[in-house]
């Protein structure tokens, strides 16, 4: 009897021993992010939590606990931390090379871990006792978020509470030359920018289709077939970059993309300048306006002034953030919080909701292999990148307008809706979503339809 109540105690004391040696191995304080990191006061704090806490399993600066050398736990451990660097690298997200602001991408993941409290893993709270965060870590992680928002991100003239939300209302557009963007818009709509003068921007990007086509795949010249999905032109001024992969840095570098492409307007920029020289009055008033006449950069330049133009406020869901209970009805209110709860806005995020970040696309199944024959356009960032770690990734499009801008996904396989929430239900999160709820989370994406120049679109 007496002998089991010692081996009991041992095995008691050798269980303890695991978690208690945690208490004095420490964790990598005293890194870049609280030495590098802004002198900003509420990052300070919330450097300060991270690096005790977090640090371990989303940096490279992992120091491993004792316990990482025994066989089972130990390998259990390591694929904890290896999956939570690639899931989030906190050193890189929280600074960022160009010294810029934190992403709103960033600050809504860390955002909804302190308000889920999901975050270290529960595998790993059993060994660290003091590995959790508590009330006060939380709140200094929820001050922080509002306040970067605020101060980088979130449209002005709105007060503090509506600024500091994962999703913001659209502004209207930014002040811009009125001359430069009427012109854009006729060049928008000019077929002279196809080699065969049969296809405008807007051949593609209709305004009266939500700014798409409204087709699986665009025709391009000669009846030419493409691959993947055309995009909408409305708020994309608000996208980090252009396009699914991200080839274009900005809007007037993009405009050059579909003039050169075979497939779309096969023509070129020396071709179309030529064309446009021409004409006589065009010719003035780009001399007027640009103090040169007709040039490539020129017409990207007044195509790119028009598209910032083209910004949709005033959606139902617009009015709701900003105060009006009555703009949606109970059911479009339940599939928002069901939006949140779903983590759907830890990529749909900000004013767009969307075209912050490039996520891959099957984070929870491999959607690709579901689907069957795999196109180049599949490959998404890697096209651009070559990087083996964005095999899949995807600008995340923005959901401005999502129920004019079928069908859906860059492969535009989704006919509605309905179809495209499920799948973002079964290969984006966890827990998935019940029919139910996905009728709500659609009701709710129809209040997204806003308003262009003072009318709702179409
Ligand atoms: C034991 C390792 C471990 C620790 C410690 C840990 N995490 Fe994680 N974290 C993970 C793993 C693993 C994932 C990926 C979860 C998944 O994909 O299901 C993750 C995911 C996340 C994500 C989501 C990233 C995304 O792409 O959605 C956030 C945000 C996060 N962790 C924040 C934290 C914070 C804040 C702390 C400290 C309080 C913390 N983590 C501590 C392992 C860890
Ligand atoms: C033949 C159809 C077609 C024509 C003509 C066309 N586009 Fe596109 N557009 C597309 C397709 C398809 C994509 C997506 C291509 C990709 O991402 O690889 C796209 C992408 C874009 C994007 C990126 C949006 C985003 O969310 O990334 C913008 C902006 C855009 N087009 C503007 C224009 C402008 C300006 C013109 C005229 C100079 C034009 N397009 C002509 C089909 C077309
Ligand atoms: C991990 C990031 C991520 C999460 C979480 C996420 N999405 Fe997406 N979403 C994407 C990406 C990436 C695409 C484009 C994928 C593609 O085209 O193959 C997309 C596409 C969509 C589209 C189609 C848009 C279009 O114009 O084609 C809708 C609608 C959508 N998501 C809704 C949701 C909803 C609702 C949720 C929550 C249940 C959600 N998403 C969660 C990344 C995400």
């Amino acid at each position: 009897m007496k002998k089991l109540a010692v081996i009991a105690g041992f095995v008691v004391l050798l269980i303890l021993a695991v978690p208690l040696s945690n208490f004095f191995i420490g964790s990598p304080v005293g890194t870049a992010l609280t030495v590098r990191g802004p002198a900003d006061p509420l990052f300070a704090k919330v450097a300060a939590v991270l690096e005790v806490k977090c640090l371990n399993c989303h940096s490279g600066e992992t120091r491993l606990p004792l316990y990482a050398s025994l066989p089972v736990v130990g390998g259990l451990i390591k694929a904890d931390i290896e999956k939570g660097r690639r899931a989030l690298d906190m050193m890189k997200a929280l600074l960022p090379a160009d010294g810029g602001p934190v992403s709103e991408v960033v600050l809504a993941r860390l955002e909804q871990t302190a308000f889920k409290d999901n975050m270290p893993p529960g595998r790993y709270l059993a060994l660290h006792w003091d590995g959790g965060m508590d009330d006060d870590d939380r709140a200094r992680i929820l001050d922080w978020v509002r306040d970067v928002r605020i101060r980088f991100y979130a449209p002005a003239g709105l007060p503090d509470a509506v600024r500091a939300q994962v999703i913001q209302p659209l502004p209207e557009p930014a002040r811009l030359d009125a001359r430069k963007v009427s012109l854009g818009k006729r060049l928008f709509h000019d077929t002279r920018l196809s080699r065969d003068d049969t296809l405008s921007c807007a051949s593609c990007h209709a305004l009266n289709k939500g700014g798409t086509d409204q087709s699986r795949f665009s025709t391009g010249i000669d009846g030419q077939i493409g691959g993947i999905n055309a995009p909408t032109v409305y708020n994309a001024v608000f996208h980090v970059r252009q396009f699914w992969d991200g080839r274009a840095a900005d809007l007037a570098e993009q405009a050059g993309g579909p003039v050169n492409n075979p497939i779309e307007m096969g023509s070129d920029w020396p071709q179309v300048v030529g064309k446009l020289k021409q004409d006589v009055s065009l010719e003035h008033e780009f001399e007027s306006i640009y103090g040169q006449g007709v040039g490539a950069a020129n017409i990207a330049d007044a195509i790119a002034v028009f598209e910032k133009s083209l910004v949709t406020p005033d959606s139902p869901f617009d009015r709701f953030l900003k105060g009006d209970e009555g703009a949606l009805d109970d059911e479009q209110k339940q599939g928002y919080l069901l939006f949140l709860e779903h983590d759907c806005a830890t990529c749909h995020v900000g004013k767009a909701m969307g075209g912050q970040s490039f996520e891959l696309m099957g984070r929870k199944a491999d959607y690709f292999k579901d689907r069957g024959n795999p196109t180049e356009a599949d490959q998404g960032l890697f096209n651009f990148t070559k990087k083996p770690d964005d095999m899949h990734r995807f600008k995340v499009p923005s959901l401005r307008n999502i129920a004019l801008t079928f069908p859906y996904l860059h492969d535009g396989t989704a006919t509605d809706l309905t179809q495209v929430v499920g799948i973002m239900s079964k290969y984006q999160v966890r827990p998935e979503l019940s029919k139910q709820e996905i009728r709500l989370v659609v009701r709710f994406l129809e209040s997204l339809t806003g308003e262009y120049q003072g009318k709702p679109l179409k």
